[in-house]
């Protein structure tokens, strides 16, 4: 399928088709803590937060991982579902290489979704990450179906303060399906030619979808040292302003080897400081102060019903 192409996108009204039990009797340890923190959020969801870029090898899974871990560092439950069905590497970044379920497991014909299986399906990082595998094998990615999606997606959101999806860099209906109710959808680019033109192909599709500039925000990073084009040239390329400029960080493949994002493992350096700009606009938008538009609330209620 091409993944431009208008009549694939799935329509904004899919209701998810299938059931969520009431309340988990065994909640989260972490969702726990905040309960007992007594942190109360303005929504009845969290924030989901979709991080994608059109262009493979940029840098999305480490920038989602340290996202995600930093927003847990800061007191908030946070859940993360990999969804690079096919070849995941949230698994790795986090060290969860033992961890036995992913979530093919959840998928059952009768279409019914426990919110236990998800629960238990679920690994936890060092940080207090909980986190949804993609399926050891890629032949597997077939059986998480958009339905499926939408129900781990609406139990995520229900009992986290966050729920950030690391994306593939490619566009399916399962990935325009996040794209579609994410509140912020962080798009990455490197300075690169080819990933500059990659992002603006994106922004001009989020456009197409009805998505509000203020749900997304660009997030240049740099994989490699060697910066190609700076970041104010971007920006006028791409007609989008840039929130935040991740440098090349020549300790991040010992992170990585070590299992342990560079905001837990450094977290003063230059790397972990931008992710943190990065945290604060998400958590920003999350308080409600933002004059935001409420179109992805509004698209969840037509999706979810709630
Ligand atoms: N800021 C950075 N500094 C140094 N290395 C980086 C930085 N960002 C990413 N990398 C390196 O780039 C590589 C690719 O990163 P990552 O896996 O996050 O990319 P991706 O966009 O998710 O790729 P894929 O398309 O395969 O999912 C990793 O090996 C990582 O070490
Ligand atoms: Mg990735």
């Amino acid at each position: 399928m091409s993944p431009m192409d208008r009549e694939h996108v799935p329509p904004a009204i899919r209701v998810a088709v299938m059931g969520v039990d009431g309340p988990a009797t065994q909640p989260s340890p972490v969702a726990v803590g905040t309960a007992q923190r007594g942190v109360q959020r303005p929504d009845p969801r969290g924030r989901v937060v979709c991080v994608f870029s059109g262009k493979g090898g940029v840098g999305t899974s480490v920038v989602a991982a340290n996202v995600a871990t930093a927003l847990a560092v800061g007191g908030s439950t946070v859940a993360m579902v990999d969804l690079n069905l096919q070849y995941g590497d949230l698994r790795l970044l986090f060290r969860l290489e033992a961890h036995p379920v992913s979530i093919d497991s959840l998928t059952r014909s009768d279409g019914h979704l426990d919110r236990q299986a998800v629960e238990g399906a679920m690994a936890t990082s060092d940080a207090g990450v909980r986190v949804l595998l993609a399926p050891s094998r890629p032949d597997s990615s077939d059986l998480v179906t958009p339905a499926v999606l939408d129900g781990i997606l609406l139990h995520l959101a229900r009992a986290y303060d966050y729920l950030v999806i690391d994306s593939p860099a490619h566009l399916d209906e399962r990935v325009v399906g996040v794209m579609e109710v994410a509140d912020d959808i962080l798009l990455v680019s490197s300075s690169g030619l080819t990933s500059v033109k990659d992002t603006k192909v994106t922004l001009k599709l989020l456009q197409s979808l009805g998505v509000d500039r203020d749900h997304v925000a660009l997030v240049l990073n740099q994989p490699r040292p060697r910066v190609s084009l700076p970041a104010k040239e971007i920006e006028r390329a791409l007609r989008f302003p840039v929130l935040a400029s991740l440098p090349f960080e020549p300790r991040m493949e010992a992170a990585i080897d070590a299992g342990r994002p560079l905001v837990l493992t450094e977290p003063r350096g230059a790397f972990s400081r931008r992710v943190k700009v990065v945290v604060a606009h998400v958590g920003r938008a999350a308080e409600g102060g933002s004059g935001r538009l409420r179109r992805p609330a509004a698209l969840w209620r037509l999706r979810f019903g709630r």
